[in-house]
């Protein structure tokens, strides 16, 4: 969970070290904003109940064999009630990625859900990675024109910890349900692994759907534009924001021209019951204000991360919401 205090220290280390970076211009591109219909608004509550199903100490350390949230104390009808099999819950590598991979015969799909930060361990590692640290990677192909396709270091370690394991898995499950769609989805860090493995997964030529609820920057102009232009041909981008929630705009933009791939889908009214007219499809490129990213004071980051961090836990209900902790 993102407590107040933490979400400041995880600021404080970014502003730190944040010195080697150029200041990025912020270029506010012109978006276009559209509304979204009653069945888009169904997907998108649907896949947050995924997200936070990830949350739940029995999908991913339990022993589940089905996804459920209510022997979590969480609430997740909507995957509760369809026919689902956990296939693959892992617990992975040095940043202690949590998820699973299960299969859901009801709605025909093969489901990739993975935790944000919920436990001390993993906080403590996203603490330390959220200095913002970037690699250069592959991810972008020959797209990787002009940062070398920089991705957030301790994101991109994190999906390389699971990268196997999902990968394998997905295989594995596609082989005997070729017909299923493949979906990958999680809530804050957890979206953040989630974009990276979609796109993993989509460079080794099976289509994703990629929805995600809060999520972070993930890197700057190569990465945003890349996961963008997967869309459609690779599968569907859903990338949801809530209100002013602080951590999609995090690391700052300012701070060395972090970016994020559009259309975002922007809850804008704070709220956890969410209707269509509630919420705003926002296409843009790289960098705009429409939507989540202007929901900033003039106060800085360090306060609305403080004062905002409420919305980031209000994704069609409370975010966790599941105890990821074992049964006391
Ligand atoms: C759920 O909540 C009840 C009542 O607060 C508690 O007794 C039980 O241990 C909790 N279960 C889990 C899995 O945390
Ligand atoms: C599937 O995931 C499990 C972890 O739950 C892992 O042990 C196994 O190797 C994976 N299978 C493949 C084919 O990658
Ligand atoms: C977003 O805008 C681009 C460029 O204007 C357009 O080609 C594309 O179809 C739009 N996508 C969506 C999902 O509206």
């Amino acid at each position: 969970m993102w407590s107040t205090l933490k979400c400041a220290l995880l600021l404080g280390a970014i502003v730190v070290d944040a010195t080697p970076f150029l200041k990025g211009k912020s270029k506010n591109s012109a978006a276009q904003i559209s509304a979204i219909d009653s069945d888009q608004l169904s997907q998108l509550e649907h896949f947050s109940q995924w997200a936070k199903a990830a949350y739940c100490y029995g999908n991913v350390q339990g022993g589940n064999t089905k996804v459920e949230c209510s022997n979590s104390n969480g609430t997740c009808p909507l995957v509760e009630t369809a026919s689902t099999s956990i296939i693959a819950p892992f617990v992975q590598g040095e940043s202690d990625t949590k998820g699973f991979v299960a299969v859901d015969d009801t709605n025909k799909m093969i489901v990739v859900s993975i935790q944000g930060t919920a436990r001390k361990s993993n906080f403590d590692s996203v603490l330390t990675d959220l200095k913002i640290a970037r690699v250069k990677t592959d991810l972008c192909k020959t797209a990787n024109t002009k940062d070398g396709c920089e991705v957030h270091k301790g994101f991109y370690k994190a999906a390389m910890d699971v990268q196997g394991i999902v990968q394998g898995n997905v295989t594995a499950a596609l082989a005997s349900h070729p017909d299923y769609k493949v979906i990958v989805t999680g809530h804050s860090l957890g979206a953040a692994i989630a974009a990276l493995l979609a796109t993993m997964i989509r460079n080794a030529g099976t289509n994703v759907d990629l929805y995600n609820y809060g999520q972070p920057h993930l890197g700057t102009t190569d990465i945003a534009n890349y996961i963008q232009s997967q869309a459609p041909s690779k599968g569907s981008n859903f990338r949801v924001t809530h209100f002013n929630d602080p951590v999609p705009q995090l690391p700052p933009h300012d701070l060395g021209n972090w970016d994020h791939f559009y259309p975002e889908f922007w809850i804008k009214i704070n709220t956890g019951t969410v209707a269509a007219t509630d919420v705003d499809q926002i296409n843009a490129t790289l960098y705009t204000k429409a939507g989540n990213e202007g929901q900033t004071s003039k106060f800085g980051p360090l306060v609305d991360i403080a004062e905002h961090v409420g919305a980031h836990r209000l994704y069609f209900g409370t975010i966790p919401g599941c105890r990821s902790l074992p049964p006391t």
